[in-house]
């Protein structure tokens, strides 16, 4: 069978078509002309960042709540810094040579001259606002919890996004080991609540002295075998020679098991103080390893370094977390002395990944209990005022969809959201003061007074959560009794298509019985 000959007319043809299609719908038709139909260009988010859509909120939701609670627990204050700060920023604080400062990092001159960029990062911001509001003579350490998107502009891969989540812990104004062990506490313990298992890899990158003598030795080592580093680490050993010790290249991981350690070249101060930190570790009987690999990808640090590594990414290939010390930051960024601080930062995108991979349950944001129905105008209008009423009351979690009009769709909303009871109001219940309580789970319905609807709302709801702990308890007790006898069953819940019916023929009743407006 012959093959049918394209028509190159026609291709050339399609491929102007298509670079007309790209250009901006800014050619408005001329006078007269009528106006052509240009087929839009669809817009989407921008390479490596993401809507986070309504569905998967409650993840974020956890990691946000099990963040501030940590906060709460260890005295941090939250700190909301901009996103937007002068370039120089981090050109100072994270390090002129870093992949961040050198790759990635979205910035640019603004209308006024000004060099500015989205932080790719929180902690230079934090120490800059220590700085500029004098908290150097608040009580220390001044301690902050953050939490917001970060910016950098990375090759996009798995776990890699350019705008990524983080949430933090920082400590400004303390030496003590004791801070470092608690902050690498705190990450773990975000990680643990959430049902996330982790390994935590702790190493000192010691004095910027100590580092120094440790670099040298270092680049000796690499220079020696140079022929068999990848291309990046022949170029980064000049620039950055710590940063070989983490490149996942095959060649280069082998190297580095025989490359120098840094603990060997610690001084007695930097030793001291990582020993003191692993002891506190063993107390609090952490799950941790000892990496002399680590280095982390900022300049800022000193001493105390850790990363929190899934228990299932033995490579550390996506961290989800890290943090240390950075005790010359201060002084780095303008403030007038060495003030010693510790800090960490966990990435949210990562951790979310991780609970829906691990398909790790997480509450709902918010469950109603009680649905408020409405037929007719006039018992909307009652409704959205009632709605009001109830919705101030604490504990009573409600939900309502009075943009609609149909009984049957309100109905099938209120089973959907699982709510316990519903009550309806229609023309009928107005005229009597009363309205309807029905109790999703049997579809009973009872006519209660409008005017008790609290008092009844709340006792019914007691009676409720009684009655379900009961059941709860007799299970739990039958459980560990070890009988082989079955658990009562709680009723079966009303299907949705014998309310829909039984309601489609109610709905019926009643609006042949509203007047009409
Ligand atoms: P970092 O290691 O650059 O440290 O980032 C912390 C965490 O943010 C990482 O472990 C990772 O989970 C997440 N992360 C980083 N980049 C990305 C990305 N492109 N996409 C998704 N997640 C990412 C810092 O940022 C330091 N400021 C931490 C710190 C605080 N050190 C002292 N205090």
């Amino acid at each position: 069978m012959s093959r049918p000959k394209k028509n190159y007319n026609n291709y050339n043809k399609d491929k102007k078509a298509a670079k007309t299609e790209n250009k901006p719908a800014s050619t408005s038709p001329k006078r007269g002309e009528p106006e052509k139909r240009s087929r839009k260009k669809e817009l989407s988010t921008i390479t490596g960042m993401r809507d986070i859509l309504p569905q998967d909120q409650k993840y974020w939701e956890a990691v946000r709540n099990v963040a501030k609670a940590m906060a709460l627990a260890y005295g941090y204050d939250q700190i909301d810094t901009p996103i937007l700060e002068y370039t120089d920023l981090f050109i100072r604080g994270v390090g002129k040579q870093t992949d961040i400062v050198e790759k990635e990092m979205f910035s640019f001159i603004d209308q006024g001259g000004d060099n500015l960029c989205l932080r790719p990062e929180a902690t230079a911001a934090v120490v800059r606002a220590y700085i500029q509001h004098g908290m150097l003579n608040q009580t220390q350490p001044v301690k902050f919890f953050y939490l917001g998107p970060m910016f950098r502009h990375e090759k996009p891969q798995s776990g890699r996004f350019r705008q990524l989540y983080q949430f933090g812990f920082e400590a400004i104004g303390e030496i003590n080991p004791a801070l470092d062990a608690q902050l690498i506490l705190m990450g773990w313990n975000c990680l643990n609540e959430l049902g996330l298992e982790s390994l935590i890899q702790v190493n000192s990158i010691g004095c910027p002295e100590c580092r120094e003598k440790y670099k040298q030795e270092l680049i000796k080592y690499y220079k020696s075998k140079s022929k068999l580093l990848c291309e990046n680490c022949k170029k980064r050993l000049a620039k950055n020679p710590l940063r070989l010790l983490d490149c996942k290249e095959d060649g280069c991981r082998q190297l580095r098991d025989e490359a120098p350690q840094i603990l060997d070249f610690l001084d007695e101060e930097c030793k001291d103080h990582f020993m003191k930190v692993v002891e506190y570790l063993d107390e609090l009987d952490l799950p941790y390893v000892l990496n002399p690999h680590i280095v982390r990808g900022l300049d800022y640090y000193t001493k105390t370094i850790f990363e929190y590594w899934a228990a299932d990414d033995i490579e550390g290939k996506s961290a989800l977390g890290g943090g240390g010390r950075y005790d010359g930051l201060v002084e780095t960024l303008g403030g007038r002395e060495q003030i010693p601080a510790c800090g960490l930062a966990m990435g949210m995108d990562r951790m979310v990944a991780k609970l829906r991979e691990k398909e790790i349950a997480v509450p709902k944001p918010y469950k109603p209990d009680i649905f408020i129905a409405q037929l007719g105008e006039a018992a909307k209008k009652k409704a959205l005022v009632l709605y009001e009423k109830l919705r101030k009351i604490e504990g009573l979690a409600l939900a309502q969809a009075f943009y609609k009009d149909s009984l049957k769709s309100q109905l099938e909303l209120a089973n959907k959201l699982e709510v316990k009871f519903t009550l309806i109001l229609g023309q009928k219940e107005i005229g009597d003061g009363t309205i309807l309580f029905r109790d999703m789970e049997g579809g009973v319905q009872e006519v209660i007074n409008f005017n008790k609807i609290e008092e009844e709302l709340q006792a019914r709801l007691e009676k409720y959560y009684k009655s379900r702990t009961t059941i709860l308890r007799e299970a739990e007790t039958e459980e560990s009794e070890n009988t082989a006898e079955t658990l009562p069953l709680p009723k079966r819940r009303k299907r949705h298509q014998d309310i829909i019916r039984e309601e489609e023929e109610d709905e019926g009743e009643r609006l042949e019985k509203e007047p009409e407006e």
